[in-house]
């Protein structure tokens, strides 16, 4: 086997990767990259690992959300602020019914490049390559616009920078406070799920009141006071990650420096591919997607060459199989771990097995299928005996019909509303919140078990 570098990634085969027309300005644009900071720390991914090693233990929830594309034409303060406001509400009910820590990773500030299912789009019977995000091409259907362009990878960076420094800024600077747990409410959540929530959030409230009246300790206050929220993204687009992948002086190990946490998305985890070899070689935790057509020999194998060493919290399998489809695919997966020996934290993607062409002509999904997909996980988990470890949700505070259903009932005719995604259907703040209850319920049912099990 060759050694890995951060260039490694070259020699293998390459997909859903875009070929540049101008050799030279791709490389003024990696050289330039290089020299630029890196968004995030080294210490911050290896503390996110130890929380998702707890997670994998059934200690920790994880909860990861966000577009599954960011765009550059929706860049703004307000729209960061409500996923933000929004994850944090989930995470208050999540908190609440499986009394444990929930962590808090955005697929925010990086999840700029999309893989796609199709290499060309056509439409009139004109036909053009298709929109790979906006760190690649421009969505406008003119052949000008789906020239990929190496300059969108410094304006993605630039974007990734600002995002992160507002992320950091709510999360410390007292916006994230969980004293200010009642004005995480958006206006349009309304709906019987934003009282269950005020609810919880009173019951806050009064602990909070009791523990100042008790005098509770400097520390306790400070944990209190602010939250860790991490950046995720998949890590599509080699050239970029390359560019921002520096050695960590104190562990002398590398690290991809784009986001905290990297996964590699269903299309492109060929165990000899590009995309595997990259992750294979940085420190920061990995997610792996796994889909309906992924084959025990291939988990083996990319069990092996992601987690060599076996690590607790190092590799988190995202599972997307579709409503329906869990108990098919799940506990052979499970089985497959279970003999390996490995390590891995389980998490829950109810949006990416759920995509469906809706009679309007919009790519939707119902929420529906998406409850279900979330219960169909937790009941296999529950038969198995195995732990599930978070959910990975397609998410944004601000108020959109992409999705249908909900307690705010969006119908098919409802989506062109305000349709506003630049790749696949969001849920909404109210959906999301919704959600949230959902998981909590779940997480509880799941906890009252564990302990029956302990004491009985
Ligand atoms: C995504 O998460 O946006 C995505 C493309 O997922 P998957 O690789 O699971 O299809
Ligand atoms: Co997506």
């Amino acid at each position: 086997m060759s050694e890995w570098t951060k260039s490694s990634w070259r020699a293998k085969p390459r997909i859903q990767m875009p070929d540049y027309p101008d050799q030279a300005a791709l490389e003024a644009v990696e050289s330039q990259l290089a020299r630029f900071p890196l968004l995030v720390f080294a210490g911050e991914a290896r503390r996110l690992r130890k929380h998702l090693a707890q997670a994998g233990r059934g200690e920790a929830f994880l909860l990861q959300g966000g577009d599954c594309a960011e765009a550059f034409d929706q860049f703004s303060s307000d729209g960061i602020r409500d996923t933000f406001k929004v994850m944090l509400q989930m995470a208050i009910v999540l908190t609440h019914g499986a009394k444990v820590p929930v962590i808090k990773v955005g697929r925010m500030a990086g999840q700029f490049a999309k893989p796609r299912s199709a290499p060309t789009e056509t439409v009139n019977g004109v036909e053009l390559p298709s929109y790979r995000g906006d760190i690649i091409n421009k969505l406008d259907f003119t052949s000008e616009a789906r020239i990929p362009d190496p300059q969108n990878m410094l304006r993605a960076y630039t974007q990734a920078a600002a995002t992160l420094n507002l992320l950091r800024a709510f999360s410390t600077g007292g916006y994230a406070d969980v004293h200010q747990v009642h004005s995480w409410t958006l206006g349009f959540t309304e709906s019987e799920k934003a009282e269950a929530y005020r609810e919880i959030a009173n019951r806050i409230s009064d602990t909070l009141d009791f523990m100042t009246a008790a005098g509770v300790n400097a520390d306790t206050a400070h944990t209190l006071q602010t939250v860790e929220f991490y950046t995720s993204h998949e890590s599509l687009l080699l050239e970029y990650e390359e560019a921002l992948t520096r050695i960590d002086s104190i562990s002398g190990k590398w690290l991809a420096g784009s986001g905290h946490m990297i996964w590699i998305g269903d299309r492109t985890r060929q165990p000899d591919g590009a995309h595997v070899e990259f992750a294979s070689g940085v420190l920061n935790p990995i997610g792996l997607k796994a889909g309906p057509t992924m084959t025990s020999e291939d988990l083996k194998v990319l069990m092996a060459k992601l987690n060599p060493e076996n690590e607790e919290g190092r590799l988190t399998l995202i599972a997307r199989f579709g409503a329906g489809n869990v108990s098919e695919h799940l506990p052979r997966l499970i089985k497959t771990v279970r003999e390996e020996g490995a390590n891995v934290t389980w998490v829950c993607d109810p949006m990416h097995g759920n995509t469906i062409k809706s009679s309007s002509g919009y790519k939707t999904r119902p929420f529906e299928a998406v409850l279900r997909e979330v219960r169909e996980f937790f009941a296999v988990h529950a038969a198995e005996g195995t732990v599930p470890g978070g959910v990975h949700f397609e998410m944004t505070g601000q108020d959109v019909t992409e999705c249908t259903g909900g307690v705010r009932a969006v119908s098919d005719e409802d989506l062109s509303d305000r349709y506003h995604t630049a790749c696949d259907p969001r849920l909404n703040a109210s959906q999301s919140l919704e959600l949230a209850f959902l998981v909590a319920e779940e997480l509880s049912a799941r906890r009252a078990a564990v302990q029956a099990q302990a004491t009985g």
